[in-house]
Order: structure tokens, then sequence, then C-alpha cells
């Protein structure tokens, strides 16, 4: 498992599938609102150079680890080195679907479809 570190103090958030489409820009949000992301990545469907334009946006040195989430030793290791305060799951879901039966029950098109309902009904907030 090819490793980065970056040690900081802070709640750190495990992103899989981090150097993604939509974990890359999860990344950078949760680092500008003051959490440190730690990204687990295979880079099956993305590239270090991913983990280098987050790091050129943010200015940090983000810790990212390149290894398959359903590879036990390498996520133990990565567990072992953090106290993660959450995890944000973008990686490939099909193991979790397979072994647990957990599947999405929303698509992007329903969260931005409530979303923009509540938003509408609510204008001033909560
Ligand atoms: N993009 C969308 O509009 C959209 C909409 C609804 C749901 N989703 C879901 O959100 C998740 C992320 O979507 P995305 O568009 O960012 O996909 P993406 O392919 O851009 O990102 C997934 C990332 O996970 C990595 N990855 C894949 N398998 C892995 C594994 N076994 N171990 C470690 N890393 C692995 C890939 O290298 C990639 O960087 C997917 O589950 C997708 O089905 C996406």
């Amino acid at each position: 498992m090819d490793k980065q570190f970056y040690s900081g103090e802070g709640r750190h958030v495990l992103v899989t599938g981090g150097a993604g489409y939509i974990g890359s820009h999860t990344v950078i949000e949760l680092f500008e609102s003051g959490y440190i992301p730690v990204i687990l990545d295979n880079f099956s469907n993305s590239s270090p150079q991913v983990v280098d334009r987050i790091n050129a946006v943010t200015g940090a040195s983000i810790a990212y680890y390149v290894a398959d989430v359903n590879d036990r030793k390498a996520t133990a290791e990565v567990f072992d080195r953090y106290d993660f305060d959450s995890i944000i799951h973008f990686a490939d879901p099909t193991k979790a679907e397979h072994e647990l039966g957990w599947k999405a029950t929303k698509s992007l098109d329903d969260m931005t479809a409530d979303t923009w309902s509540w938003q509408s009904q609510n204008p001033a907030g909560y």
C-alpha cells in the first residue's frame, strides 16, 4: 500500500474513492470546512494527479492511501493510523451490497429534488 502522511490535529474523515469525481470535491469541501480528510483510493477510475490538483486548490498536502477498499489488511492499516470521526464511502459499493445488503435508496436526482423542495419551502432557513 503506497502512502503519504499528513499529521494534524482535528476531526479526521476517511473518504473512500476520494480521488473520484464526487470524492475529490468532497475532500476539498471537508478541508475548507476545517476537517482533515484522508483519501483511500485504488485509482482504478482516477489518478494521483487528482490528488495533486486537490493539493493545489487547498494549498494543503492531503493524506492519501493507494489501496482497494476490499483489502482488509490495507484498510486496517489506515484505521490503525487514524481515529476517524466519520467515513464517507464513494468507492466501489458492490461489496456492501453483496455482504450487508446495504444499497443506496435515493439517487442523486432524488436527493437534489428533496433539497430543492426543502429550500423552496423554508427560504429563511431553520
Ligand atoms: N457521479 C454521479 O452523478 C453519481 C450519482 C449518484 C451516485 N453516484 C455514486 O457515487 C459514487 C462515486 O461516484 P463518482 O461519480 O465520484 O465515481 P468515480 O468513479 O469518479 O469515483 C469513484 C472513485 O473510487 C475509486 N475506486 C473504485 N473502486 C475502488 C476500490 N475497490 N477501492 C478503492 N477505490 C476505488 C476510483 O478510483 C474513483 O476514484 C459511486 O458509488 C456512484 O455510483 C454518483
